[in-house]
């Protein structure tokens, strides 16, 4: 792996799967250390669409690390010392909603956090106190590309809008748990979301997440409850076309100054350390 101070910078940032790696033109792994330790994986820098992408394995080499023990601060660091400001985040989702057969992909705008003892600060020490806002968790220029690149494709559904819960895991949720989020109304239940897309606002980097539904979780079907082996059969079936969204998604993705609010969210803030 190249070191950061030869490495390729990158404009947009794609936290994935591991399905994910052979889905880079020119890719080069490059190693990253950060003020919060390693990230899950080396990131791997490369371009799509003409646009410099780095790639970084959520779970790591082997899908090491389960959502609980991913080290997201230091995933959203690392891209950011690349030069990332705008990132797409894949990943798998039970959904709480019938309609919401497997395959399809939502889009969430909104994120509720039930994830706890996971480190969800970089702004963690006494010294300067930050709070960002975070009312409007996701970007709206990525969400826009994100779905019009899904118009423009027939495998994948696409939902405009809905809150994704996120649980600690790594368990499932039990049906009173499921039946709780669906009659709150909530969308889609995952793992990762969090902190992740609350990590990339406290680094004014622009969060996209890309929930692909692979089960209907416990409390909606009601016979079965869902399983690992399912959601890995079923997201096995649909990484080739989430990889091709991804890919539309990034050529959809405005060139140039970011119009959002996003990359301002740290704008007259005293911050306690210089970001990379
Ligand atoms: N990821 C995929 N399916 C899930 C589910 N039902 N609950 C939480 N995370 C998931």
């Amino acid at each position: 792996a190249l070191s950061p101070t030869d490495s390729p910078r990158a404009e947009i940032g794609v936290i994935g799967g591991s399905g994910f790696y052979t889905f880079l033109d020119n890719a080069r792994a490059v190693r990253v250390d950060t003020p919060f330790g390693a990230p899950s994986d080396d990131l791997v820098i490369g371009t799509v669409a003409g646009r410099s992408v780095a790639f970084l394995a959520r779970h790591g080499q082997g899908h090491r690390f389960p959502p609980h023990r991913v080290n997201y601060r230091a995933n959203l660091w690392a891209l950011r010392s690349v030069g990332v400001r705008e990132v797409l985040a894949p990943c798998a989702v039970g959904g709480l909603d019938p309609r919401f057969s497997p395959g399809t992909v939502v889009v969430p705008d909104q994120v509720v956090d039930r994830t706890w003892g996971r480190e969800h600060t970089v702004y963690d020490e006494p010294g300067p106190v930050v709070h960002v806002g975070f009312a409007d968790p996701y970007c709206p220029t990525g969400r826009s590309a994100v779905l019009g690149a899904a118009a423009g494709q027939s495998e994948l559904p696409a939902v405009d809008g809905g809150t994704l819960v996120v649980i600690n895991g790594p368990r499932f949720s039990s049906r009173a748990e499921s039946r709780w989020h669906q009659a709150a109304g909530w969308s889609v239940v995952g793992m990762t979301g969090m902190p992740e897309a609350s990590i990339a606002r406290e680094l004014a980097m622009c969060f996209t997440s890309i929930c692909l539904v692979t089960d209907a979780d416990a409390g909606v079907e009601g016979d079965s409850g869902v399983t690992h082996d399912e959601v890995l059969a079923v997201f096995a079936t649909k990484v080739e076309h989430l990889k091709d969204l991804v890919r539309a998604s990034i050529a959809a993705l405005p060139t140039g100054a970011a119009t959002c609010e996003c990359q301002h969210a740290l704008d007259g803030i005293t911050l306690p350390f210089e970001l990379p």
